[in-house]
């Protein structure tokens, strides 16, 4: 993104006035260079280090297939949440040992059509097992441990991992869950954590590799496992005020190297393919939401309505989450600041989504707002309420712009309902 001499924001090359006219308000706009350069710096940074490497991209961020179809010529792969992440997986042609599937709390119609499908399983929970093996035996298994600590820069919202998270497993109950595996005839292991989401310290994934690296190092020695594959999760920060720092890719690397490679000899382990799943990291700051400002109320304080709400944009109202904004044509760098709340359209109080920030005074009626940081569980968390609609994706490639999602419309609020006979006007 970047604002030109006149105050005009531009997306890659084409300004937000010209897709705003082109597609409404509001937009999800992606910047498909940018998730490249995302992508290819971490790899470089991971290969460097460690070279047996690979990403999975954790689709549940953003699962337009367009934008993971740029990650999939990058050379991802997919971490899937769900059957239906694995069957998108498959639409881009991602399959079998290329897709981890690190849902919890599965259902026997997850297991069943997860064993089916031939992707990687990631239990979170030992008994699990037990009913995976009612129904088939898969050639490889990991376990997700719970480390027993995490960390985010969304607070305690996505903070995956320790006593108060539902995700993976006790460490001391994980050397059970790999013995039980093996007795069952399992011969091909991972192993996994993911216990946070948005950090930005090369420090905290040092920490937390070494954490996997000793439960899992012990379970290796003891059971005589070689892993294939030890997965640390995505987690892999973006700033998202102006004061923070972005992550040290490069640091992060080579301390995770360092540790894993450290552990790996303590514990006698034959050297795995590390993996990691972010997705935050790639696509976060490639994305932006351009929503227009409709009504002005000067009351207790000055409330800018504008067509951004929850529904459209959850972050604020779920976690209090911070988004940076700016406004068309009016972000001189001497320009008179003023104190406002931006809200959305929603019949909610819930629904400020900025709160008491100094922003460009003179905000108008039919202005636009470019929302920074929306390319990561922007579009995907949002929702239908008060009869709003879903909004529109687009992806924009210098000065190419293509729509990658229709906005939805009326027949999206009726579709798949349906009117028992006898509740149909006579
Ligand atoms: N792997 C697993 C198993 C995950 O559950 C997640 C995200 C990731 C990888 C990718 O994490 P990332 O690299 O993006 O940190 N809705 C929240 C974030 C929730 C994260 C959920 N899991 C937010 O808007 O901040």
């Amino acid at each position: 993104m970047k604002i030109e001499d006149n105050q005009e924001i531009y997306i890659e090359n084409v300004s937000v006035t010209e897709l705003a006219e082109t597609y409404g308000t509001p937009t999800y706009v992606y910047e498909e260079n940018r998730i490249r350069e995302n992508y290819r710096r971490a790899d470089r940074a991971f290969r460097k280090y460690y070279e047996n490497f690979k990403f999975y991209y954790a689709i549940k961020a953003n699962s337009n297939p367009a934008v993971a179809h740029i990650l999939r010529e990058e050379g991802a792969g997919i971490d899937a949440a769900s059957i239906n992440e694995i069957l998108l997986a498959r639409e881009l042609g991602i399959d079998g040992e290329d897709v981890v599937f690190s849902g919890n709390y599965l259902s026997d119609d997850d297991i069943e059509q997860g064993l089916s499908s031939g992707v990687i399983f990631n239990l979170d929970d030992v008994s699990l097992l037990e009913r995976l093996l009612r129904i088939g035996k898969p050639e490889i298994l990991s376990f997700r441990v719970n480390p027993g600590y995490g960390r985010s820069n969304v607070g305690d919202f996505v903070t995956n991992a320790g006593p108060a998270a539902k995700f993976g497993i006790h460490p001391d109950d994980v050397l059970a869950a790999y013995k039980a595996a093996k007795k069952a005839g399992i011969t091909r292991f991972g192993a996994h954590m993911m216990p946070g989401s948005c950090v930005n310290d090369p420090e905290y994934f040092a920490h937390i590799t070494a954490l996997l690296m000793d439960i899992i190092g012990k379970v290796g020695r003891e059971l005589n496992i070689d892993f294939e594959f030890i997965d640390l999760g995505g987690g892999l920060g973006i700033p998202y005020s102006p004061d923070e720092l972005p992550l040290d890719i490069e640091m992060t690397a080579a301390r995770i190297a360092d540790v894993f490679t450290e552990k790996l000899k303590e514990y006698g382990l034959k050297p795995p393919r590390l993996v990691m799943e972010p997705a935050r990291y790639f696509v976060g700051d490639a994305g932006y939401l351009i929503g227009r400002v409709h009504s002005i109320k000067r009351s207790y304080s000055v409330i800018i309505g504008t067509d951004v709400g929850m529904n459209i944009l959850a972050r604020p109202a779920m976690y209090g989450a911070y988004h940076h904004i700016y406004v068309n044509g009016r972000e001189h760098a001497s320009c008179v600041r003023e104190k406002v709340d931006l809200c959305g359209q929603i019949c909610e109080n819930t629904d400020y989504w900025v709160k008491n920030r100094e922003l460009p005074k003179g905000i108008a009626e039919g202005d636009l707002v470019v929302v920074e940081n929306a390319g990561a569980y922007g579009y995907c968390m949002s929702y239908q309420y008060n009869g709003r609609l879903k909004p529109a994706e687009v992806l924009v490639n210098g000065a190419q712009h293509y729509q990658i999602r229709e906005r939805e419309s009326f027949s999206d609020v009726v579709s798949g309902t349906h009117i028992p006979d006898h509740l149909r006007p006579a």
